[in-house]
This record gives structure tokens, C-alpha cells and sequence, in this order.
């Protein structure tokens, strides 16, 4: 019998284009109620993950970093479907997550990606993928990706299985 894989994928990535490319391959996997947490210092690379997860899914306009607002809503054009773009920089703490709707968000049918997800730690649910990017030099970054939950899970093995088979 051979070991199960192991519950955490450490991607090397040398630029932001292989960030967008490995956010390309996730985000084509993801279907509805998927939530994607996303951490990591100001400048890690969130952003480009995300837009790159986005443009995977099928996201257009592409995702962008939000400025003003927290939450961006991007529509699907085929089939109607949504993901919510969030980044919590900028926010206070959880009763101002709260207000933004988050809870409504976690709770649909959404696809969720969310920046600064530390922020508000322990409120999210539990079942997630998570993306820690790590800044080790100018272009230099690694992609922590972890799981929480079945689901969370299946993900992680599926984007194994694709973002690593280039390279
Ligand atoms: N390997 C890399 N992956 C992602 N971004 C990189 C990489 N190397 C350099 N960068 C640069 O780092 C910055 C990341 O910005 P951004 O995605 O907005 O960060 P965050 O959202 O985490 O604050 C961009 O200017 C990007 O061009
Ligand atoms: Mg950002």
C-alpha cells in the first residue's frame, strides 16, 4: 500500500505569471459553495493568485484588487454563476465582516476567494482551502496550500495533479 498523499502542496514560483498560472489551474477546478482563503503579507502575490483563480473559473473583466470596496461580485456570463472577490485588508475586525455580509456569502452558493483571510481568522468556516504565500525575494514565492474539510481535500489533489504536471 503506498502512503497517502500528504495534506499540504508547497508550489515554487519564480514570477507573477507562474502565480497567475497556478491560480489558472485552481481556479478551473473550483464549482459552486468553494471557498479559497488567501494570506500572506501586503505584496505576496494574493492579488495576482486571485486573479488568476478568477480567470480559470471564468471571471471577465478579470479580477482586479479591490479598492474601494470589499467584496467584488463577478458574474459568469455561460451559466450565471458567481464569485465574490473579497479583501480584508482594510477591515476592522469581525463585526465589520459581519456587516459586509460575509456570513450570507460563506453560507451560498458562491464561490468565495478571500484576501487577507487572517484578518478574521477563526469566524470563517471550517471546510476551505487555504493559500499562504510566503515572500522569500523579489520574485520569489511559495505557495502554501493547504485543506481544511473533504472537499477542501479533493482540491488539493486535483491541483497536485495539474499545476505540478508543467514545470
Ligand atoms: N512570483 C511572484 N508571484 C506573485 N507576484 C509576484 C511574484 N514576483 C513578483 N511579484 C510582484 O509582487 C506583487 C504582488 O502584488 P499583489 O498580488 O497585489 O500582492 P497582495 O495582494 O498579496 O498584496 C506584484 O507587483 C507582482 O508583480
Ligand atoms: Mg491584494
Amino acid at each position: 500500500m503506498s502512503a497517502p498523499p500528504p495534506d499540504e502542496l508547497r508550489i515554487q514560483s519564480d514570477s507573477p505569471q507562474r502565480t497567475e498560472q497556478v491560480g489558472l489551474a485552481l481556479g478551473r477546478l473550483l464549482r459552486a459553495g468553494d471557498l479559497v482563503c488567501l494570506s500572506g503579507q501586503l505584496g505576496a502575490g494574493k492579488t495576482v493568485l486571485s486573479r488568476g483563480i478568477g480567470a480559470g473559473w471564468g471571471a471577465d473583466p478579470p479580477l482586479s484588487s479591490p479598492t474601494y470596496n470589499l467584496v467584488h461580485e463577478h458574474q459568469r456570463e455561460n451559466d450565471g454563476a458567481r464569485l465574490q472577490h473579497i479583501d480584508l485588508y482594510r477591515i476592522s475586525g469581525p463585526a465589520e465582516a459581519a456587516s459586509l455580509g460575509l456570513d450570507d456569502i460563506l453560507e451560498g452558493d458562491d464561490i468565495a476567494i478571500i484576501e487577507w483571510s487572517q484578518r478574521i481568522g477563526d469566524c470563517l468556516p471550517k471546510e476551505q482551502l487555504r493559500i499562504d504565500i510566503e515572500l522569500a525575494d523579489e520574485q520569489a514565492r511559495e505557495l502554501i496550500i493547504s485543506a481544511r474539510g473533504q472537499r477542501a481535500r479533493s482540491l488539493l489533489d486535483a491541483l497536485r495533479d495539474t499545476a505540478l504536471s508543467r514545470s
